[in-house]
């Protein structure tokens, strides 16, 4: 049996993490699974397992800790690849405790990486960043050449360092090679119905929202604001379905496995490159569930962007990936898994 390639995922019981685990299971990589249950469940792996028909190595892992990180890459030192999802990512908190931000989204992969400089072996580094470091974007749909402003948030500054980090790394280095994902909105769950979002305590984005308010956790979504200059008022993002959004992690992993990149390092946009309003989502939520939803217009919440969606034709081009699934599916798969997990 010809040996599988060997890639780490961090974060890999978090809700991207888990769906990408998933596709590079089935694309014949060996996958270690490194989380610190902080932010996840471990469920998540008894949902892997069950989609996989297999034991998935699990490390129970806290990236800020330098020992349990050397121990790690000591003991799996024949990696190709690693996918760093690992990060705390609430935009409030972040706000609120700044300083947990800077530690867990930096320090993290700064241990991470500089174990990856004693390794022998290429490495292959993909980065789970946002579009977040773009902002309010001057132009629309959003090309990886927008402006990158200063970030609205300290959450969002650990995605524009972050990048920086492994930017610089990677020109440093012959032998590491790394691609930063900016994602849109990813929402819905994996087919299955076995893995999806599981948002610890009152989600604050709005796909959950309103598929726990649809089970009654909530008594009404407030739509944060009407009196936008969109269609119809209200904010417009660009929703991706998270399996669709996985499967370009294995795309930008295999384009730098099989060293088809053009630079050591490289950054893309992964979205529909459609933009669809609160309400539109709204809609679609009571079309696939056949049910009204209890919602009522309020006041803006302070820092939102008006419309972000993205121009995704670099990672149609280069990556060879496109975007499949609809909005109505992605709501749809979403609100299968709220039912599952109300
Ligand atoms: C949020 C984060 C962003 C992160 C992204 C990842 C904030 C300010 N931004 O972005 O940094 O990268 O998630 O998923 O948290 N909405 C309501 N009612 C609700 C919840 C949301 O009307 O109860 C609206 C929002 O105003 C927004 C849209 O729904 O217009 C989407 O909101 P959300 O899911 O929080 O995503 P982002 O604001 O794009």
């Amino acid at each position: 049996m010809p040996i599988k390639t060997k890639i780490i995922v961090t974060g890999g019981l978090g809700f991207i993490g888990s769906h990408t685990a998933v596709e590079l299971y089935f694309k014949g990589f060996e996958v270690i699974i490194v989380d610190d249950l902080s932010n996840s469940s471990i469920d998540v792996l008894k949902g892997l397992k069950n989609i996989t028909k297999s034991n998935l190595i699990f490390e129970k892992i806290d990236l800020k800790n330098k020992k349990s990180v050397k121990e790690l890459f000591e003991k799996h030192v024949d990696i190709k690849g690693i996918i760093h999802f690992a990060a705390s990512k609430a935009v409030g908190e972040s706000v609120q405790d700044p300083l947990k931000y800077y530690e867990n989204n930096l320090i993290s992969l700064i241990n991470i990486l500089q174990e990856v400089e004693k390794l022998k072996n290429s490495i292959s580094f993909i980065f789970s960043s946002s579009c977040t470091v773009y902002g309010e974007a001057n132009n629309l749909p959003i090309t990886e050449k927008e402006t990158i402003k200063k970030a609205e948030s300290p959450y969002g500054n650990t995605k524009q360092i972050g990048e920086e980090i492994i930017e610089d790394f990677s020109n440093s280095s012959d032998s590491f090679k790394a691609i930063s994902l900016r994602y849109f909105n990813p929402i819905g769950a994996h087919s299955s119905n076995e893995i999806g979002e599981l948002p610890i305590g009152k989600p604050q984005n709005l796909v959950p929202f309103i598929t726990q308010t649809a089970v009654g956790k909530y008594k009404e979504l407030i739509v944060f604001g009407d009196n936008y200059p969109t269609s119809d008022g209200t904010c417009i993002r660009d929703y991706i379905h998270v399996v669709d959004l996985a499967k370009a992690h294995i795309k930008s992993l295999n384009r730098l496995l099989d060293n088809k990149n053009s630079s050591n390092y490289d950054v893309f946009n992964i979205g529909t490159g459609k933009g669809s309003s609160v309400l539109e989502v709204i809609k679609s939520f009571e079309k696939v569930s056949n049910q009204k939803l209890n919602y009522k217009i309020g006041s803006r919440r302070k820092g939102d962007i008006i419309e972000a969606y993205a121009n995704t034709k670099k990672a149609n081009s280069i990556l060879n990936w496109e975007a499949k699934l609809s909005l109505d599916q992605a709501v749809n798969s979403a609100w299968k898994w709220q039912q599952k997990i109300q």
